[in-house]
């Protein structure tokens, strides 16, 4: 019994073409393109957001790809968040999804909405569509759509976390025909090997890689996710009007993490709820990007998942990867000489799903 490496057959390693099953998931306004770059050189995957690339990091889009470019010649992908209310941002993020095609682009990450234009679009030049999702019931739909593979966001996620434990969403999704990973809460090897075992497929972490060296938030971002804890980790829907995860500050304690009467009343209204949330949307990304550029300097309003119970220090990618890469190796090692047996992925149905499409083929993924 193994835990995925890319000989042991695991199908979500083979669609991304990469060798260790760990993202380096998409974070506004954290992903900048050099933490994209050596989360994938040092074997996993990193994903690009996009608006982090041009508007946090100031890089034209196709710029910054080439930038990633210079840096890792493997695989990277893309985050799409789906979002039809706003028609310029729509069609904002359907020119940087061709572009992202044309620069090779083969692996993209959906969230929210329904994924099918992208699905459409991925799939016609060979490229696989992973949804993030939070129950069953979304990753149907996603399913529906043609998505390749599911991350199950928890609600130990950093960002906008999930209400169900990794526990339960592998529950609800392991028989859904597709591999499923698992997001949330995993700050070091053990919170790793604990999900691979349970049969996820693949991990992808945010909170970790944000206190990683290549990461370009400011000192006291990453500080603050070294010291806290998890019960430091509250959910506001203050700063966007979607509940979302950070570490409960001084001023975030001050600030108190509930949208007042008004904007709540706004943000149901069946009139109002569309601009209440595009205001939101707009107003969070800039209080976002500000404080991840000027730290306690400005308001600490810090991102971050439960993970940063075990995240103690600020390492550089490449070490992180070591250790966890590490980690499986020595699982498998000990899986090997049969002392030790993982028998929750044994009996996994993922174990069944087999690689079944030359388009999902691992040449496929970025070409370019
Ligand atoms: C600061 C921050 C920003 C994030 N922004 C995005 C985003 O723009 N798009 C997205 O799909 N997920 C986003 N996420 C979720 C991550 O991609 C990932 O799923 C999550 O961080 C995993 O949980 P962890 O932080 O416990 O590792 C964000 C997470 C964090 C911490």
């Amino acid at each position: 019994m193994s835990v995925p490496t890319p000989n042991n057959s695991n199908l979500f390693l083979q669609q991304a073409g990469i060798e260790s099953p760990i993202i380096c998931g998409a974070m506004y306004p954290c992903s900048n393109p050099e933490l994209v770059a050596a989360t994938s050189e040092a074997g996993g995957i990193g994903i690009i957001q996009p608006i982090a690339m041009v508007y946090a990091h100031q890089h034209d889009f196709r710029e910054g790809i080439k930038l990633i470019k210079s840096l890792t010649d493997k695989p990277i992908g893309l985050n799409v968040i789906v979002e039809k209310s706003v028609s310029a941002y729509e069609e904002r993020m359907k020119l940087w999804m061709d572009i992202a095609l044309e620069e090779g682009v083969r692996f993209f990450v959906t969230a929210l909405g329904n994924p099918q234009w992208v699905v459409d679009k991925a799939h016609a030049k060979g490229g696989i569509v992973y949804h993030n999702i939070t129950s069953r019931k979304w990753a149907k739909r996603a399913l529906q759509a043609g998505v390749d593979g599911l991350i199950c966001v928890n609600e130990a996620a950093g960002g906008h976390a999930g209400t169900l434990s990794a526990k339960q969403l592998y529950s609800e999704t392991y028989d859904l025909g597709v591999p499923v990973l698992c997001a949330g809460g995993i700050g070091d090897e053990n919170d790793m090997l604990e999900v691979l075992e349970l049969g996820y497929q693949g991990v992808q972490l945010g909170t970790r890689f944000i206190a990683a060296k290549e990461c370009q938030a400011h000192m006291d971002y990453k500080n603050s996710i070294v010291t806290a804890t998890e019960k430091d980790i509250v959910l506001t829907d203050k700063i966007s009007g979607v509940p979302c995860a950070i570490i409960e500050t001084e001023s975030v304690k001050k600030m108190g993490t509930h949208a007042g009467p008004i904007a709540r009343m706004l943000l149901k209204g069946r009139k109002t709820k569309h601009w209440a949330r595009t205001y939101y949307a707009i107003l969070s990304i800039w209080k976002f990007k500000r404080s991840a550029k000027e730290g306690m300097g400005y308001k600490d309003y810090f991102q971050a998942g439960k993970s940063v119970e075990r995240i103690t220090s600020i390492e550089s990618v490449r070490d992180i990867m070591e250790g966890f890469k590490g980690a499986i190796r020595t699982r498998n090692n000990i899986g090997n000489s049969g002392s030790k047996k993982l028998t929750s992925e044994m009996n996994s149905p993922l174990n069944k799903v087999t690689l079944n499409s030359s388009m999902h083929s691992q040449g496929a993924i970025q070409d370019a």
